[in-house]
C-alpha cells in the first residue's frame, strides 16, 4: 500500500524525529524545577537525579563556638538555608518559614535540625549569629567560618552569594540565592524549597519524607 521510503524520506524522518527528541528533551528539563516544587508524585526522580549535586563536605563553627562538618549532622534531617544577619528582608521572611513550618510538624520537626550558614562571615560571627538565630527558632543553629570555610560550604549546596559594595556607604550587601535544601538523615540530598514557599506547604512536603 505505502510506497517504499526514498532515502530522502528516510533521512526527513529521521531529522524530524531528533528534533521531536530535542524539543522533548528540552521541556523535561525546563519543566523538572516545576515538578520538584509542585508534584510530590516525581520527587523520587527529582531525588536520585540531585543526589550528586547537592551537599557534600563542609567544616565550619557554630554560633556556640563549636567546630561542626556535614557529620555532625548525620542521623537527623537537616534543613539547611545561607544568608546573612545583616539581611534586609528576604533572610529573615525565609526562616521565619522555615521556623513556621517546623512549628506546624509538631513533635515531627524533633527529627529535622534547622541550620543557618552565614555568606557574610567578615560580619557574622558566632557570637552574632547567636544573638540572631534565637529571633528565629529555639533549635535553629547559625554556621559561621573563614572565608574560604563558606566559599566550600557554598559550593557544596551550589549556592551562589557576593558582596555587593555601597560607594555612598561603609555598609554593604549580599546577594545570594535563596534556597531551603533538606538534607537527609545519611547526609543526602531530598528536596529544596524555592524563596516564596508557604509554610504549610513546607510542612505538607516535609512531612512527605519524614513519613
Ligand atoms: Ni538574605
Amino acid at each position: 500500500m505505502f510506497a517504499p521510503m526514498t532515502k530522502t524520506h528516510a533521512l526527513l524522518l529521521g531529522a524530524a524525529g531528533m528534533a521531536l527528541a530535542v524539543v522533548v528533551v528540552g521541556l523535561f528539563v525546563l519543566l523538572q524545577p516545576m515538578f520538584n516544587s509542585g508534584t510530590s508524585g516525581l520527587s523520587g526522580q527529582v531525588r536520585s537525579s540531585g543526589t550528586a549535586l547537592v551537599g557534600g563536605p563542609f567544616s565550619l563553627t557554630d554560633h556556640t563556638g563549636k567546630p561542626v562538618t556535614e557529620k555532625t549532622f548525620l542521623g537527623k534531617y537537616m534543613l539547611v538555608y545561607f544568608g546573612y544577619t545583616y539581611c534586609p528582608d528576604v533572610c529573615p521572611g525565609e526562616l521565619q518559614v522555615v521556623a513556621a513550618a517546623l512549628d506546624e510538624l509538631g513533635d515531627k520537626a524533633n527529627q529535622i535540625q534547622p541550620v543557618f550558614i552565614t555568606v557574610d562571615p567578615e560580619r557574622d560571627t558566632a557570637k552574632h549569629m547567636a544573638e540572631y538565630v534565637e529571633h528565629f527558632h529555639d533549635r535553629l543553629i547559625g554556621l559561621t567560618g573563614t572565608a574560604e570555610q563558606i566559599a566550600q560550604a557554598a559550593k557544596a549546596f551550589r549556592v551562589y552569594y557576593a558582596k555587593v559594595d555601597d560607594p555612598d556607604s561603609t555598609e554593604y550587601l549580599m546577594d545570594h540565592s535563596s534556597i531551603v535544601f533538606l538534607m537527609g538523615p545519611d547526609g543526602s540530598y531530598l528536596a529544596y524549597f524555592a524563596y516564596g514557599t508557604k509554610p504549610d506547604e513546607m510542612a505538607r512536603k516535609l512531612a512527605q519524607h519524614l513519613g
